[in-house]
């Protein structure tokens, strides 16, 4: 798989163009929502116009990472004339990188796309390693394909703007890069004042948790080893987002996973004596700032349900990636269902329901 080129950007228009020369192409496409249309496409709209870019606009948010959404994007490529040399830029959050990276991945056999993250979660998650995809049958990425952007362009000055419930759904990605990274980068993190955001510190861990992602993914493209590291916390996290999703009380991701991390990492401390002290101070954080996914001992058995839904597993069981101690991952670990239900009572318990 092709490397794809990360720029923390200092001049956005400035690094599109220079992406944009990068990489040949005869017709332009831009993949936008009706948020970042508004609210994003004006800050690269003259490099866009310059090259007479045919714009696709889609709903907002994760309710049109759809097969639907998927067809009116290829609909608008194939009517508009888009070619096997075209391009298309996907500017917005994780919606439209992950479903726009699938379209472009897919579009006669495949076009080059350049990826403009607008949210946090975007910038140091979705928009970076080259996973595509959409929901399908009430689960989340059932379908893709590893993909990577030609570019990744990351505009921090876009966090600004962001409300408070995104900004705490990308930091969990970053607190979860901290786990699997080490001790000073994930002190760091707990550390940051999330109530008066100095962006130019946020820069930094932004840069630095995208850092720590490439590092991951350029050893494992495809997942078959270490890439599973990113999933911590998201074996437990995508049970709770479909099961929120189920009952029509939609959470965002990184919520999801903010409290996914709160049971693996009770499961790391008792499987592979992750210290109970750097457990505490995380969940502490957690419970601080994401507040609680409530649910009832009656849906235990539909978490476990749709935790036989990873992708990591391997036929007739759960395999969830776990830690040592911060920085220290152990792939490949295989939990059964009473330790299972053991970590959800344990955060039922110390959340507090
Ligand atoms: N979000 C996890 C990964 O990119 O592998």
């Amino acid at each position: 798989m092709k490397k794809q080129e990360v720029i923390l950007c200092e001049n956005l228009s400035a690094d599109l163009r220079r992406a944009l020369s990068a990489c040949p192409h005869d017709r332009l496409f831009v993949l936008t929502d009706e948020h970042t249309r508004q609210l994003c496409l004006p800050l690269v709209s003259e490099t866009l116009a310059s090259e007479e870019a045919i714009e696709i606009c889609i709903g907002a948010e994760d309710t049109h990472k759809t097969l639907e959404t998927l067809a009116t994007v290829w609909t608008e490529l194939s009517t508009q004339g888009a070619t096997r040399h075209s391009l298309l830029v996907n500017l917005g959050g994780g919606m439209v990188t992950d479903l726009g990276g699938f379209a472009a991945a897919t579009f006669k056999r495949g076009i080059a796309y350049i990826n403009i993250p607008t949210t946090l979660l975007a910038m140091v998650d979705a928009a970076v390693g080259g996973k595509t995809g959409i929901n399908f049958n009430g689960l989340k990425n059932e379908i893709g394909a590893f993909a990577p952007a030609d570019s990744v362009l990351i505009e921090t000055d876009f966090l600004r703007t962001l409300d408070d419930r995104n900004f705490f759904s990308g930091y969990a990605e970053m607190l979860k890069h901290g786990l699997i990274s080490d001790t000073e980068h994930w002190a760091e993190l707990l550390a940051f004042d999330t109530e008066h955001i100095d962006y130019v510190h946020l820069k930094q861990l932004v840069g630095r948790s995208v850092e720590e992602k490439e590092k991951v993914v350029e050893q494992d493209p495809q997942e078959h080893g270490i890439r599973k590291a990113l999933n911590f916390g998201h074996t437990v996290g995508h049970a709770f987002e479909s099961l929120a999703l189920a009952q029509r009380r939609p959470v965002l991701h990184g919520y999801a996973v903010a409290w996914g991390m709160v049971c693996e990492l009770y499961l790391s401390h008792r499987l592979t004596a992750f210290p109970k002290e750097k457990m505490r101070q995380t969940v502490r954080f957690i419970k601080a700032n994401y507040g609680t996914f409530f649910f009832h001992c009656k849906h235990y058995d539909a978490l476990y349900d749709y935790m036989t839904h990873d992708k990591k597993n391997t036929a007739g069981s759960i395999n969830f990636t776990l830690l040592t101690e911060v920085g220290d991952i152990r792939i490949d670990q295989t939990v059964g269902r009473e330790l299972i239900f053991e970590a959800l009572d344990f955060y039922r318990d110390c959340m507090g329901i």
